[in-house]
């Protein structure tokens, strides 16, 4: 099978699997991880196979512990699922290596795993939907999902996360998230590409949060 009918067949798969969740991780976030993912792809010019690197970016999210009660029988459909459409077992592998291993949440409190290149594009690519104006309107709508608490100054930023905390909203702000996680991306960013997008979108999240709190102080005398 062609390549791009490929993609066409996993573009309709995603769709289907993402659309009715209510989190911010939406079908919409994927087709914007993929449009990211097209973009860095263009202007990194390095070798990078690009239907694992766009088919990782559609199906990213498929299998993830935060959206799905069974992440090990979401990932067992997924294989099933691209093999029946023609993609052979080393593929299917490297699809899941950077689909199992994208994920901010899996990073806390191990070793960083290194990616391969195409794993590193998709991941700059769903962190640069996390990051600047949509990022911001993201992680509100989000913490209105699980009734976050849109700020309280008495309770700081948490600095060393394991991952059971970071998925423990009992204590969590929406605003303490940037501190937790939104503001630390930019770093992270694996291609000059990502860090180039990063910047302007740091400088918004930054400018966010500084109106954000000078109005809530004043809101406060
Ligand atoms: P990953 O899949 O990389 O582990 P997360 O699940 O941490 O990513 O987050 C995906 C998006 O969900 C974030 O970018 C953010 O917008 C939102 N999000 C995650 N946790 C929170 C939170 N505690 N409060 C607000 N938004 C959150
Ligand atoms: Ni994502």
């Amino acid at each position: 099978m062609q390549s791009i009918k490929q993609l066409e067949l996993i573009h309709a798969f995603a769709q289907k699997k993402m659309q009715t969740d209510q989190t911010g991780h939406g079908f919409d976030h994927i087709l914007r991880v993929v449009n990211n993912a097209r973009y860095i792809l263009k202007h990194e010019n390095q070798p990078t196979n690009e239907l694992i690197t766009l088919s990782a970016a559609y199906l990213h999210d498929i299998a993830d512990d935060k959206l799905v009660t069974d992440p090990v029988k979401a990932d067992q459909q997924l294989q099933t699922f691209l093999a029946t459409i023609g993609f052979s077992v080393d593929q299917i592998n490297e699809i899941l290596l950077i689909t199992d291993n994208l994920a901010f949440s899996k990073t806390l409190g191990k070793k960083q795993f290194v990616l391969p290149l195409a794993g590193q594009i998709v991941q700059d690519a769903d962190r640069l939907d996390a990051i600047g104006a949509i990022g911001i309107t993201r992680a509100i709508y989000y913490g209105g999902v699980y009734h976050e608490k849109i700020y309280d100054p008495t309770i700081p930023p948490r600095t060393q996360l394991s991952k059971t905390a970071y998925r423990d909203l009992t204590q969590e702000t929406i605003i303490n998230h940037f501190y937790e996680k939104l503001l630390k991306l930019k770093a992270l960013m694996n291609t000059a590409t990502g860090k180039q997008l990063a910047e302007k979108r740091q400088q918004f999240m930054l400018a966010f949060l500084s109106e954000f709190k000078a109005e809530w102080q004043i809101n406060q005398q």
